[in-house]
């Protein structure tokens, strides 16, 4: 009698369980940004009911149930040549490309022959997916053979280069800019030229010289037999990008990519700490919100341009937080309150905040976006300059060349988006078009992934575009085939004419029209 409805509540049990699965998320990246994406991700999935492992340089914050935290604390300064200033790279060209396959190696290397990872590796730990962040760090792929699970990539970026060999990116150069490009869409010829040029070498260094030094991780990490390396990076199930047709040039993808930009957005607001709540209510005339993100630190720019930029707050209205990571700021303005951090996404979320001034990276400008905020921005580093150059185009904000920041230049920017309305305007609109989806990026994103666990890696959402050579891929041999038969065709039907020309004429003199006219003369 008692059994019933035991069996009953077990089978429900089950039933519930035969949906949860054992997720692996590689999030390694020493950026905090990055983080973010792969955490917010992670957690997504735990409140789902799965069991997630999660590698990563930092903790999961919040904590969360269901979400196992593997944390190597690595961080820049135990790089060889640390540390970094992002403020001074990218003087020559590709220096930044360098920058990010050196920073890739030594995550992946550090991180697989961490403690975390080994004793994870050597344990009976069984995985029904892996979640793997795409920049720089393919080595890691060996953990699919490994654990014998399907793979998503999940890229912070948006499609680059490091996604370009995981699945099929149908397009042309002629209107997909280069990520470290400050394009738009719109190219002229020149920047065309560039772009090809860009897109070439970036190829030929990832094949060249990225991919042999993660296949030497690769091989010292993981056992034979194995796949090669470049057989697992085409094997990946699905690419997750965080990008969305809104906010970024549309474009297409093949059926295993797919688009979730802006999933690390808290779409409910957290309450301010509060101090920042009422440094933000007391702005008679708005808020400023300053910060170049994680990786640029207030303290490595240059003592004048930071001058400037003190001078051009100490004469505004407006108040001003700044993400300074030092205790005090000489010279300092009254009405400018810093902080090491702020939570970025509930101060945008906030509607006295009118300005935001950013280095232009792809959170920020999406965190932008989302919350109607318009930007002065100060691209640096990276997909930054195109992200600028995007935000431009669309009228949401002024891009400043930190070459020419200084007190005017700087006071011009601020001033023209906080007084001309047509920022603000475009921005809100922006906003809008991003929020009507069909879905959060989120639960599109856990979909997805539920999606490839459910059907083993689904390889029938793959192209087979992949398995093609170039010369197959573009058809050129195909097309040199047509090209050739329509030659011999031509020729042919040349020879057939004069053929039929000499049989009806008989001579050559009696169908020459000059000797024909001769003689009628
Ligand atoms: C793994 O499983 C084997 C056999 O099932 C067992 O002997 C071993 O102790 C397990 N190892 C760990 C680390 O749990
Ligand atoms: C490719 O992935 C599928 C499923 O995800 C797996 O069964 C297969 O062994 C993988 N092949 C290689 C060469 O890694
Ligand atoms: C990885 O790190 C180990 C030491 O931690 C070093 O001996 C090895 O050369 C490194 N491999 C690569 C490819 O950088």
């Amino acid at each position: 009698m008692k059994v019933a409805p035991v069996l009953v509540v077990l089978s429900i049990l089950f039933i519930g369980l035969s949906d949860a699965y054992e997720i692996l998320v590689i999030f390694p990246s020493l950026g905090k940004s990055q983080h973010i994406i792969g955490s917010a991700l992670a957690r997504g999935l735990a409140e789902k009911g799965h069991e997630v492992t999660m590698i990563a340089a930092f903790p999961t914050e919040p904590a969360t149930e269901n979400v196992h935290d593997i944390v190597t604390r690595l961080d820049l300064g135990m790089l060889e040549g640390a540390p970094i200033n992002f403020y001074e790279t990218g003087e020559y060209p590709f220096e930044e490309l360098m920058i990010v396959y050196k920073l890739g190696a030594f995550v992946a290397n550090s991180t697989l022959g961490s403690k975390g990872v080994q004793k994870l590796m050597n344990s009976n730990q069984t995985f029904d997916i892996i979640i793997c962040e795409a920049f720089a760090i393919e080595a890691f792929l060996g953990l699919s053979h490994h654990f014998h699970a399907p793979v998503i990539s999940l890229s912070t970026l948006g499609a680059s280069g490091f996604t370009a060999q995981m699945a099929d990116f149908p397009g042309s150069q002629s209107y997909i800019p280069n990520l470290f490009l400050p394009y738009t869409d719109k190219m002229t010829l020149l920047e065309r030229i560039f772009n090809i040029m860009t897109e070439t070498i970036e190829r030929l260094l990832y094949e060249w010289y990225h991919i042999p030094i993660q296949e030497k991780i690769y091989n010292e990490y993981f056992r034979d037999p194995k796949p090669s390396l470049r057989e697992t990076i085409n094997n990946i199930s699905l690419v997750l990008l965080n990008t969305h047709f809104s906010l970024s040039f549309p474009r297409p993808y093949a059926t295993n990519v797919i688009e979730v930009g802006g999933l690390h957005i808290n779409r409910k607001s957290q309450p301010l700490p509060a101090d920042i709540q009422s440094f933000i209510d007391s702005a008679k005339f708005g808020v400023i919100y300053f910060s170049m993100g994680t990786n640029l630190r207030g303290v490595d720019l240059a003592a004048e341009k930071r001058n400037a930029i003190l001078a051009v707050f100490g004469s505004l209205k407006q108040k001003v937080l700044w993400k300074w990571e030092d205790e005090s700021l000489p010279g300092k303005p009254n009405n400018v309150l810093i902080k090491s951090w702020f939570p970025q996404d509930d101060i945008l979320a906030q509607p006295n905040v009118k300005l935001f001034i950013t280095h232009g990276g792809l959170l920020s400008t999406t965190e932008s976006i989302y919350h109607g905020v318009p930007i002065v921005g100060i691209p640096v580093f990276g997909d930054q300059h195109l992200n600028m150059a995007r935000a431009e185009k669309i009228g949401i904000g002024v891009r400043m060349d930190l070459k020419n920041l200084d007190e005017v230049n700087f006071k011009a920017a601020v001033i023209e988006v906080l007084t001309n309305e047509k920022y603000t305007h475009r921005v809100k609109k922006m906003s809008e078009l991003f929020r009507d989806q069909p879905q959060t990026p989120l639960d599109s994103a856990i979909f997805w992934v539920e999606y490839i666990a459910r059907h083993g890696g689904a390889p029938h959402m793959k192209s087979t575009g992949q398995e093609l050579s170039c010369i197959q891929y573009y058809n050129i041999d195909a097309l040199m085939v047509i090209f050739t038969i329509i030659i011999i065709f031509i020729y042919a039907l040349g020879r057939v004419f004069s053929m039929i020309r000499s049989v009806l004429c008989g001579s050559k003199q009696r169908c020459d029209p000059k000797v024909n006219i001769k003689k009628r003369k």
